[in-house]
C-alpha cells in the first residue's frame, strides 16, 4: 500500500519505517526542509537504536522517501504531528489542523486520515465537523500510538495491542490489510470509536504515571521502615493484576508524553464539568519528588552552596537523547538556585540544545572520568548501562570524585561493592 505520514517527528519517524517495514511503501513529508534534507543526507534527526540502519535499507529498497511535499495518489495520510502543550494541559492544536488544512487542499476527497498525534479526547469528532464546514469529505480514524522512545521501532512492531477508532466501518477493511503483518502475529486488533481510541491513548499514560508516582512515594515509606523497595516493586509487581512494568523507582516520571498527557486529561475533566481527584494528586506527587530529592542531596552533603555535584544522565531516560521533560533538568534547575556548581555529562545529549547560562554554574563534558573533577559528589540520574560499567576502582584509587559520594537516583549500581570500594553510596528507598 502506499501511504504517506505528515509529520516526521519522534513518531512520525518511526511510524514511517514501521510501515515500511511492513512492506509499505511510505512517503515521509514534513514541512521542515533542513529535517528532510539531513534525512536524504543519512542523518537520524533522533538517536533511537537502529533506526539509521532501517532508514538506509528502506531507502536503499525504495520502500521508504522523504519529501516536502505531499504526492499526488497517495489517499492514506498519517497525522504524526507535534502537539505541544502548556503547563495546565491545554494542548496546541495548531500543527494539527494546519497540516489538516494543507492536506485538504491538495487532496481529493475521500482520503483516510488517521490521527496518530497524541490529541485531548474528542478531537476527531472534531475534526470531522471541521472538514464538514470546509465541504471536504475525508475519513477520520483515531489510531494512537504506544511507543516508548529507545524501544519505539520494536513497540512499532511489536504492540500489544493497535487500536483503531473509527466511526465508518468501511475503513476498517483498509485498516486489517494495512496491519496484516502484525495481525498475523495475533495482535489483539481493537476496535471501537475515535473518541474511545483517544481516551484509551491518554489514560494509559495515566495508569502508567500511576503506578510510577505511587511507587516513588511508597520508597519513602520504605527510608524511614527499612522496607526493601526492590522487594517490594517485585513484590508488587508479581500479582498478575498489577504487573511487573513501571514499577521502577526512580527520579519522577518526565518525557514528553506521560506528564503532557495526564496534564491534559485533567483539563478534559475540567472541560467537561467534573473533576479527577486522582490526576492532580499524581501530577502533584511527582512535582515533589524533585524538590524531595533535591533536599536529600543537601542534606547528604550538609549543604550545596558553592560545592561542585557532577551529574550523569541528561535525558528523560536511559536509551534516548531526548531531554524534554527530563527530571534530570528540574532537579539541576533547583540545585542552580541553591548555588551548587554543576558538572553534567550525557552519553547521547547534544549539549549545546541546553540553556543553562544564565540560571547558575553549569559545564557539561563529554567524558565521564573529566565530569567527576573537584566534584564533592556524583548523582546518576539515568539507566544506561555503561553508568553500571564506570570503573569505580580507578575512581577511588585516582581520588577523582573528592568526597567519594555517591547518589543513585535509579538504583543501578552495586551498594556492597561501592561500599567494599569505601564510597558512601546512597540510593533511592533507603537512603533518598
Ligand atoms: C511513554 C509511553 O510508555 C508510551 O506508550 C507513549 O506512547 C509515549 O509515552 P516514553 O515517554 O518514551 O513512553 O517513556 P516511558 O518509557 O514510558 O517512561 C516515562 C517516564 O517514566 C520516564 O521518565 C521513565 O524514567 C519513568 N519510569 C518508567 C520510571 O520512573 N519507572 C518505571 O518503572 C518506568
Amino acid at each position: 500500500m502506499h501511504i504517506t505520514v505528515v509529520g516526521i517527528g519522534y513518531v512520525g519517524l518511526i511510524t514511517a519505517v514501521g510501515l515500511a517495514i511492513l512492506g509499505h511503501t511510505v512517503h515521509g513529508v514534513d514541512i521542515d526542509a533542513q529535517k528532510i534534507a539531513d534525512l536524504l543526507n543519512g542523518h537520524c534527526p533522533l538517536y533511537e537504536k537502529n533506526v539509521q540502519k532501517k532508514i538506509n535499507y528502506l531507502y536503499a529498497k525504495k520502500l521508504l522517501h522523504f519529501g516536502t511535499h505531499y504526492r499526488r495518489n497517495d489517499r492514506i495520510f498519517f497525522l504524526t504531528v507535534g502537539t505541544p502543550a502548556s503547563q495546565d494541559g491545554t494542548i496546541d492544536l495548531t500543527p494539527l489542523y494546519a497540516a489538516i488544512d494543507s492536506l485538504i487542499a491538495f487532496v481529493p476527497n475521500g482520503a483516510l486520515f488517521l490521527i496518530k498525534s497524541t490529541v485531548p479526547v474528542g478531537t476527531s469528532r472534531k475534526i470531522v465537523h471541521y472538514l464538514k464546514e470546509k465541504n471536504v469529505c475525508h475519513a477520520v480514524i483515531s489510531n494512537p500510538e504506544f511507543l516508548r522512545e529507545g524501544n519505539a521501532l520494536y513497540d512499532f512492531l511489536n504492540p500489544d495491542r493497535i487500536v483503531i477508532g473509527a466511526d465508518n466501518i468501511h475503513c476498517t477493511a483498509i485498516l486489517t490489510k494495512l496491519y496484516q503483518p502484525l495481525l498475523n502475529k495475533k495482535i489483539p486488533f481493537l476496535l471501537t470509536d475515535p473518541t474511545t481510541a483517544e481516551l484509551i491513548k491518554q489514560a494509559s499514560n495515566a495508569f502508567l504515571a500511576n503506578k510510577i508516582a505511587l511507587l516513588n512515594e511508597l520508597s519513602d515509606l520504605c527510608v524511614q521502615t527499612k522496607a526493601d523497595l526492590g522487594a517490594l516493586s517485585l513484590g508488587i509487581g508479581l500479582d498478575k493484576r498489577i504487573g511487573e512494568a513501571y514499577l521502577k523507582g526512580g527520579p519522577g516520571f518526565g518525557g514528553s508524553c506521560l506528564p503532557k498527557d495526564i496534564r491534559s486529561l485533567n483539563r478534559s475533566f475540567h472541560q467537561y464539568g467534573i473533576a479527577s481527584h486522582i490526576l492532580p494528586a499524581v501530577i502533584a506527587a511527582n512535582n515533589y519528588r524533585f524538590a524531595y530529592i533535591v533536599n536529600r542531596i543537601t542534606a547528604i552533603l550538609g549543604g550545596i552552596k558553592n560545592k561542585i555535584i557532577a551529574l550523569y544522565g541528561l535525558t528523560f531516560k536511559a536509551d534516548t537523547d531526548d531531554t524534554r521533560g527530563s527530571p534530570s533538568l528540574s532537579i539541576i534547575e533547583l540545585l542552580l538556585a541553591q548555588k551548587a556548581i554543576i558538572h553534567g555529562y550525557d552519553p547521547k545529549t547534544k549539549y549545546d540544545l541546553l540553556t543553562y547560562n544564565e540560571k547558575g554554574s553549569i559545564k557539561f563534558f563529554n567524558n565521564p572520568e573529566e565530569t567527576l573533577c573537584e566534584a564533592e559528589a556524583l548523582i546518576i540520574a539515568t539507566e544506561w548501562d555503561i553508568f553500571q560499567n564506570i570503573d569505580f576502582e580507578k575512581i577511588k584509587t585516582k581520588g577523582m570524585l573528592k568526597s567519594n559520594i555517591i547518589i543513585d537516583l535509579r538504583n543501578i549500581l552495586n551498594k556492597d561493592l561501592l561500599q567494599q570500594k569505601g564510597f558512601s553510596y546512597y540510593c533511592l528507598g533507603r537512603d533518598i
